[in-house]
C-alpha cells in the first residue's frame, strides 16, 4: 500500500505551517509569545504552536475528512493519547516541537506531521522551516532529507559507542525521582567512554539527524506520541532501529522490525551501520543495559 496522498499532502501542510513558524521565529521579540507554562518554567507553550495546530488540523481535515486526529496541544490540554489512539488512520501532529528553542531563537524547531495506521507510522514528515530542512518518509518508499536520500553517507560501522555520537535530553521535569535515574544512565554512557553527547532540544529532530546518520543514536524517556510519530517512519526508512527502552519478550531476532509502542513515553533509536541489524542490535543493547526506568505515566 502507498500513501502518496497522504505524504503529498502532509509535505504541502508542514510547509504552510512552516511558513507560519518561520515568520513567528523572526518575529518572535516583537510580541509576547509564550502564552503559558504547562507544568513549569522548563514546560512551555506559544500562542504559535496552538495557531499552527489548528493550521494543520484545518488543512488535513479538509483532504481527509474521515480520519481521527491527536494533536500536542489538544490533546495534553484535554484527555491522554491513549484513550484516542486506535487502530483507525490518525493522524497525529507536534505544531512546534522545539518550544523551547523557538522561544530563545535556537534553530532547531520543526513542525511534525505523521500518519499512523493500526498504531504504526506509515508517513512522516518533519519539517524545520528555519534551516529549510524538509524529512519525509512513507512506508517501504524510503527516507528523504529535501528529497536526498537517507542517510545522506553510505553508513559506516558502529561497532561500540566508542565511536559514536549520540543524543539526549533531560526534558522539563526536574524531580530528583525523574532526573537520578536519567543522569545515572548518561554517566554510564559517558563513561563508557562514547566519543559525544548532543541535546538538539527536539526529539523529532534528534531522530531525524539519527536517519541522517549525523547521529548514532539517541534515547529519552518523556517523550509523547506526537514528538516521535513521524520520526519514527523516517528513521525505520533509513534503515534504522526505533524500540522501547525493554526488550518486548515476543521479539525477534530483527530489531529493526520490533514493535514500538509510542505511547509508553520512551524512545531508543540507531542508525543504519555497514554492518546490518546485528550491529544496531549491539548498540541497543549496550544503551538498554545502561538505561534505568523512569516512571512517566503512560500517554
Ligand atoms: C519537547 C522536545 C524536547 C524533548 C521533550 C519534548 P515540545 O517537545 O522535543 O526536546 O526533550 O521530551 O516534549 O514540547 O518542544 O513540543
Amino acid at each position: 500500500m502507498s500513501y502518496t496522498k497522504e505524504l503529498e499532502t502532509a509535505i504541502s501542510v508542514a510547509r504552510e505551517a512552516g511558513a507560519v513558524i518561520r515568520e513567528a521565529f523572526t518575529n518572535r521579540g516583537k510580541a509576547a509569545t509564550v502564552d503559558y507554562k504547562k507544568e513549569n518554567a522548563a514546560d512551555l507553550v506559544t500562542v504559535t504552536d496552538r495557531a499552527v495546530e489548528a493550521l494543520v488540523f484545518s488543512k488535513l481535515r479538509a483532504v481527509f475528512p474521515d480520519h481521527k486526529f491527536i494533536g500536542e496541544e489538544t490533546v495534553s490540554a484535554t484527555e491522554d493519547a491513549k484513550t484516542q489512539l486506535t487502530d483507525a488512520p490518525t493522524w497525529v501532529v507536534d505544531p512546534v516541537d522545539g518550544t523551547t528553542n523557538f522561544v530563545h531563537g535556537f534553530p532547531f524547531v520543526a513542525v511534525a506531521i505523521g500518519f499512523v495506521i493500526e498504531k504504526v507510522p506509515v508517513v512522516g514528515v518533519v519539517y524545520n522551516p528555519i534551516l529549510d530542512e524538509l524529512f519525509h518518509a512513507s512506508a517501504g518508499q524510503g527516507a528523504f532529507l529535501n528529497n536526498q536520500p537517507l542517510p545522506l553517507m553510505p553508513p559506516t560501522p558502529l561497532p561500540s559507542l566508542a565511536t559514536a555520537l549520540v543524543a539526549t535530553e533531560y526534558g522539563s521535569d526536574r524531580q530528583d525521582a525523574i532526573l537520578g535515574p536519567k543522569f545515572r544512565a548518561l554517566q554510564k554512557v559517558v563513561a563508557d567512554p562514547v566519543r559525544g553527547v548532543r541535546s538538539l532540544g527536539s526529539a523529532a529532530l534528534n531522530m531525524c539527524y539519527v536517519a541522517r546518520g549525523a547521529l548514532d543514536a539517541y534515547w529519552e524517556a518523556g517523550v509523547h506520541l506526537w514528538d516521535v510519530a513521524a520520526a519514527t517512519i523516517v528513521v525505520r526508512e533509513a534503515g534504522g532501529a526505533v524500540v522501547n527502552w525493554k526488550k518486548p519478550e515476543s521479539s525477534g531476532t530483527d530489531v529493526t522490525k520490533e514493535v514500538y509502542d509510542g505511547l509508553a513515553r520512551e524512545v531508543v533509536c540507531v542508525r543504519a551501520t555497514k554492518n546490518g541489524v546485528e550491529e544496531i542490535a549491539g548498540i541497543i543493547s549496550t544503551i538498554r543495559e545502561y538505561l534505568e526506568a523512569v516512571s512517566y505515566p503512560r500517554d
